[in-house]
């Protein structure tokens, strides 16, 4: 028999926006039961790894209406205006939430000898609006909220669990969709357990490592996108994957981010001579929206053969580098890098996911009883692409929006006492791991290639092609081998790379983040790219 267990609530991720509803939940709901999963630790997302900070409109001289309209801009036409508004809108609230769970904003004494929170200046903002914590926001976000979660015991957080699929009514025989719970393997005694749950959320983060070069964690392999797609539910505009421009280019930095913020407070990017060339792609030059930053430096980059860009903020004196950046400045500086003196060499790399699952206002997907937010989801906020640090606003303006939903249909909502057991009567262990490890390189390096930065259709076609003939060798290989972490993640990231690779061959123009040579044009027709799986 496979072990059944039941939760209220079942959060699948423990980043900003998985921790963030739950906490929020225990504070309306007594008695409420919650279990956080997170596949690894529970810091393992890209919560932890976010550095410029939160966009929020707290200056005296910013306006809701210019964040509004900045985030409109850099999502060149997609955005969805209702959401932008109501999400910026609620963002000094959702600062105050998290000042109150504990965590410590960088401040500074404004003129008048007040304490104020400081805020960066970030690519795409009029004004300086992004709140932080030095240059490890994010770190400072989890580390407060996962202490708090310890602190409650209506929340269980189990580590190294991972989410096979989701369970609902159809399963069962019944002709709701509902979703009712998960299959989850236990990755420390490999077992595959059953979670009943009256609310599931799916908040695993995006899926970055379908690329070669990413600055997201391993973590990020799309598994919620892919799990949602299984059972039915709507994804939308995935070709909109966002390279950040700055990742440190260094043999020995996997996937270290050079933050934006360093760009907002003067820092400028030089071609391998010396010479700046940012003014030659855009009127705000180093400060332009993330996918012109991008796309310029790879064109630069492709002109010259080289192998990276660099970043010289060195003309600042040192003592405002090392007391603004002072993580970022000591790892450069553990490589040989002394940023206070020299450029730092940078290339861009796949860093977010701004399509995902269909949600409403409410977080709520098109299967009853499942929500998702956070980077798993396409909201409408960012369009074609999102400007930066919206996206930890997202994931808590939407876990708030998911809270209230479920309070709401709370005391209405059942679920059946048992599921069906996962069935491993047909697989037996595998005897041939090499294919997943090759697999996984193949993936994720034609994707690199062909789905990259800039586009033709014939690279995706080939992409196409690949992914079919890795679908169907995915397929047999899951079908006849018991599941691991490994084999689960490539089966979502085949998932995701085709929807990725579908999404970039239907848009037959060049938006935001998606720029393809064969259609360079912007059309005057304005459209999501929405898939639906014929079940
Ligand atoms: P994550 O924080 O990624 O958490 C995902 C969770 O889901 C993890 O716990 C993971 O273990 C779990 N999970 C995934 N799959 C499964 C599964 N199958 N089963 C069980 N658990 C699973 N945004 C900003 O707004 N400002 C910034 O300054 C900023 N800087 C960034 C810097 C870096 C280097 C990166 C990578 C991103 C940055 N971003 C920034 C983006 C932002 O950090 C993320 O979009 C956001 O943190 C995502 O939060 P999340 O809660 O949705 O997911
Ligand atoms: C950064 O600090 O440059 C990352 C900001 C973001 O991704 O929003």
């Amino acid at each position: 028999m496979t072990q059944q267990s039941y939760y209220d609530v079942l959060v699948i991720g423990s980043g900003a926006a998985g921790l963030s509803l739950a906490l929020e939940l225990v504070e309306h709901i007594q008695d409420i039961s919650i279990a956080i999963l997170s596949k690894d630790t529970l810091e393992a997302g890209s919560t932890q790894h976010a550095q410029g900070g939160i966009s929020v409109v707290l200056g005296e001289d910013d306006s809701l209406a210019s964040h509004v309209d900045d985030t409109l801009n850099a999502g060149a036409g997609l955005c969805n205006p209702e959401i932008v508004s109501f999400t910026v809108a609620q963002g000094p609230d959702r600062i105050a939430w998290l000042i109150n769970q504990g965590v410590p904003f960088t401040q500074q004494f404004d003129g008048l000898g007040h304490l104020t929170y400081h805020l960066t200046r970030e690519g795409g903002h009029s004004h300086r609006r992004v709140i932080h914590v030095e240059d490890a926001t994010g770190k400072a976000i989890i580390d407060t909220l996962i202490a708090n979660a310890h602190r409650h015991q209506n929340i269980e957080l189990l580590e190294r669990h991972i989410l096979v699929d989701l369970i609902n009514g159809k399963k069962i025989g019944l002709s709701s969709t509902r979703c009712m719970g998960a299959y989850v393997l236990d990755r420390d005694n490999a077992k595959v357990k059953v979670i009943r749950a009256r609310f599931v959320i799916l908040a695993t983060g995006g899926a970055g490592k379908v690329y070669l070069y990413t600055s997201n964690p391993d973590v990020a392999t799309g598994d919620g996108i892919a799990t949602a797609w299984r059972i039915g539910c709507r994804i939308a505009n995935m070709e909109f994957i966002q390279f950040h421009p700055t990742c440190l280019y260094h043999p020995d930095a996997k996937s270290f981010l050079i933050s934006e913020a360093v760009r907002g407070e003067g820092g400028k990017l030089l071609l391998p001579n010396g010479a700046t060339f940012m003014e030659n792609f855009h009127p705000r030059g180093e400060l332009a929206p993330r996918d012109v930053v991008a796309r310029a430096i790879d064109h630069e980059m492709k002109r010259l053969g080289s192998d990276c860009v660099f970043l010289d903020i060195s003309h600042k004196p040192a003592d405002f580098i090392t007391s603004h950046f002072p993580n970022i400045y000591e790892y450069c500086l553990e490589l040989g890098y002394d940023m206070t003196r020299q450029p730092i060499p940078v290339v861009p790399a796949a860093h977010y996911t701004c399509g995902g699952i269909v949600t409403d206002k409410n977080a709520c997907t098109d299967i009853e009883g499942l929500y998702a937010i956070g980077e798993v989801a396409f909201t409408g906020l960012h369009g074609a692409n999102r400007m930066a640090s919206n996206s930890l606003l997202e994931c808590l303006v939407f876990a708030h929006s998911a809270c209230q939903h479920i309070i709401e249909h709370y005391h209405t909502t059942t679920v059946p006492q048992t599921l069906p057991e996962w069935d491993e009567s047909r697989v037996t262990d595998s005897d041939e791991e090499v294919v997943v490890a090759h697999n996984w390189d193949e993936l994720r390096r034609f994707m690199w290639d062909y789905v990259g930065i800039v586009r033709t259709t014939k690279r995706l076609q080939r992409a196409k092609h690949r992914i079919d003939l890795l679908h169907s060798e995915i397929q047999e290989y899951y079908s006849h081998f018991r599941v691991t972490n490994d084999l689960i993640e490539l089966r979502n990231l085949a998932v995701v790379a085709d929807l990725i690779i579908t999404s970039a061959l239907l848009r037959k123009e060049s938006r935001g983040l998606h720029y393809t040579l064969d259609y360079a044009r912007t059309d005057a027709l304005i459209q999501n790219t929405v898939l639906v799986k014929s079940l």
